[in-house]
């Protein structure tokens, strides 16, 4: 990449991101129209402007979105996924009154749900989760974010860390899609999504799950640091969205590390507010007891293949989210 285009980016909001793709004419898409609209909002009203990462909701409820947005003042995105689908009041009350979804009742819930999100956010987009088990190829993954990504104007396609999540990606970039890679739990994965993703038009974006590193022991935030660093020697074509997120210290560490972007339960955002959006300052410390995770030196100019991928937690949370998947699904009779 030209080293003007690489200072460009780092300069440039993700905001400018989708205004330029409208003009590069992509290929027209349901509700594009709103997307221009979105973004003049909310640098008219200034929404935008303020400091830090962008802030996106964890969920899967446009009302939860909407009183975010009235505390907070504005919200800069979304990510949404199987297990939070499950949790919309909507689907949740369908399920339990006995009239659980078929597939194609699933895929048109989550569509609607994204499409009444879709315009409540700003720049940092919505993303939409493919629904991929152990077995899903990339093709499977493929088609699904390429249907997913005609929903709304300013889709994020989510695969997983997996190799086969990560070919999908390599491909959806290709064609112009924005990209989300989640269930990110080492250095390698992060790096693996740096190399599978160079040449996207728009930056794409690494998901690391802290909380559930916390939970098996380690201090989650490390990752997050050691990514930070890893990609200081980068082009910045990957930002770091900072997930599982639990607590206001997960917040406020992330904020004092200088993630891009932090997606955050609304419980959380909503404490944060109410303590008046503090900051760290030179005296915030983070504690924690878990174990550290070291920093480990990776060259990022590799192809992706060579990095070693595999984690436990990421298959764990496949086969967590397959399972609230199917807990919204008609059984076979
Ligand atoms: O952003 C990812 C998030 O939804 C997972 O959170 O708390 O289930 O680890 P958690």
């Amino acid at each position: 990449m030209p080293p003007e285009t690489i200072a460009r980016w780092r300069r440039l909001r993700v905001s400018a991101t989708f205004r330029r793709l409208s003009l590069a004419g992509r290929r027209t898409r349901e509700g594009e129209n709103h997307m221009a609209n979105v973004d003049t909002a909310q640098s008219k009203d200034g929404r935008s402007s303020h400091t830090g990462p962008k802030i996106l909701v964890d969920g899967g409820d446009p009302a939860e979105t909407m009183r975010v947005k009235e505390a907070l003042g504005y919200v800069d995105g979304q990510t949404t996924n199987p297990s939070l689908i499950a949790k919309n009041p909507e689907v949740k009350k369908r399920v339990e009154s006995g009239r659980s979804l078929t597939e194609a009742e699933e895929s048109a819930a989550y569509r609607k749900i994204v499409q009444e999100i879709s315009p409540l956010v700003g720049s940092a987009g919505v993303s939409i989760e493919v629904f991929a088990d152990l077995d899903t190829t990339a093709d499977q993954m493929l088609k699904q974010g390429q249907e997913m990504f005609t929903w709304i104007p300013n889709a994020y396609i989510k695969y997983p860390c997996t190799r086969e999540g990560l070919k999908a990606a390599q491909r959806s970039v290709a064609q112009g899609m924005r990209v989300n890679m989640t269930l990110c739990f080492s250095q390698e994965q992060a790096a693996a999504v740096y190399a599978a993703t160079k040449g996207t038009k728009a930056p794409s974006y690494v998901s690391p799950f802290v909380g559930r590193l916390d939970d098996i022991g380690w201090n989650g935030m490390d990752l997050l640091a050691n990514i930070k660093r890893m990609f200081a020697s980068g082009d910045g074509h990957t930002l770091i969205l900072g997930a599982s997120i639990r607590s206001l210290p997960h917040l406020m560490r992330c904020f004092q590390i200088g993630v891009d972007l932090v997606t955050v339960p609304a419980k959380v955002i909503l404490e944060w507010v109410e303590a008046g959006r503090p900051m760290p300052d030179a005296n915030f410390r983070y504690e924690f007891n878990g174990k550290p995770m070291e920093y480990r030196e990776i060259d990022l100019n590799q192809p992706w293949q060579n990095f070693d991928i595999k984690h436990e937690l990421t298959d764990k949370g496949i086969r967590k989210f397959v399972e609230d998947y199917r807990s919204t699904l008609r059984k076979a009779s």
